[in-house]
């Protein structure tokens, strides 16, 4: 029987993904999929590589007396409670950096998209509802001279910023901070409430956290201009759903464009589904090979880091 330290993925990963984990390359661990493993080889488990749908709490935690890392394939982290793994000495990593560029090119592609209504463009030309082209038909709003508001200025949010300056708009932000970053956007920082007033595109980038759970409900879609599209590319219960479906219903809002949902995945039967302004895809913001690849790398980089008690790339530390 193997007494090697365990390393457990939540996923299968493409192996050329995590090849700093396979036998050749450290032969010292064994790696094993999934997180359902008998007693015996719990006490072996010294890492799990999560992906953000797993919940990481002191249940999960308690499995695994010998556990010292998690290692969360991706930047967000609130599927980890991280003070739980503080307190039993498990450090936690997650992936920012290698997938901010993927994921500002969809949050851009959503913000066109949202603008100039490709949702409900596309199922009336589905639907047969495509006559002789028409000077009046499709009309969006245009780029050039709109404002974007961008909720919390963090990397991701300054490289939509920075997309956003290329196609004209004039950018202001909202956060707990204003940030250094803004100067070179030309980026105004505003309260959240004087945000929304002023914006015509609405873009989240803020971390889903105690702050944030349901920040944006009727109250803020009764704030926004009824022109406004909003565009969320960060957590899904960072928006009241059903406030947004309502918002959609009576016209507060033009339309939302939407990476990511609560609940999730949206059943499709969901009533959000029926609605033509409102865009939705099914949380990709990270997917592409390079960037998957990447985030891979970083999270298995990390876990070798932390199990040789070393600095590791990207570790998140619990609040003191
Ligand atoms: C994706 O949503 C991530 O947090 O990496
Ligand atoms: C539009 O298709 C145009 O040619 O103006």
């Amino acid at each position: 029987m193997s007494e090697r330290p365990l390393v457990l993925l939540s996923e299968s990963l493409p192996e050329d993904w995590i090849f700093e984990l396979t036998s050749a390359t450290a032969p010292e661990l064994e790696v094993h999929v999934g997180l359902d493993v008998d007693a015996k080889s719990a006490s072996r488990v010294r890492a799990l590589l999560t992906m953000l749908t797993v919940t990481v709490d002191d249940a999960l935690l308690g499995r695994f007396e010998q556990l010292r890392v998690v290692s969360n394939m991706a930047v967000g982290f609130d599927n980890i409670d991280v003070q739980a793994c503080a307190q039993r000495g498990v450090r936690v990593g997650n992936t920012p950096g290698v997938l901010t560029d993927a994921t500002a090119d969809l949050a851009m592609g959503l913000i066109v998209a949202g603008a100039r209504g490709f949702e409900s463009a596309r199922r009336d030309a589905a639907a047969g509802d495509w006559g002789p082209w028409s000077p009046t038909a499709w009309l969006g709003l245009e780029l050039r001279g709109a404002t974007l508001g961008i909720v919390g200025l963090g990397e991701i949010g300054a490289a939509v910023a920075g997309r956003a300056r290329a196609f004209g708009m004039r950018i202001v932000y909202c956060g707990p901070n204003p940030k250094p970053v803004a100067d070179e956007l030309e980026a105004q920082y505003l309260s959240y409430d004087e945000l929304l007033s002023c914006s015509d595109i609405v873009s989240l980038h803020c971390p889903l956290d105690e702050h944030t759970r349901g920040l944006v409900g009727a109250k803020s879609f009764a704030r926004m201009r009824d022109h406004a599209v909003l565009v969320n590319t960060a957590r899904g219960p960072v928006v009241d759903t059903s406030a947004l479906f309502e918002a959609l219903r009576k016209g507060q809002i033009r339309g939302a464009a939407l990476d990511v949902t609560d609940p999730e995945p949206l059943p499709h039967t969901h009533p959000l589904f029926s609605c033509a302004r409102c865009l939705i895809v099914p949380h990709l913001g990270s997917a592409t090979t390079h960037t998957r690849k990447a985030m891979a790398q970083r999270a298995v980089q990390n876990i070798l880091a932390a199990l040789n008690d070393d600095r590791m790339p990207s570790e998140v530390m619990p609040r003191s």
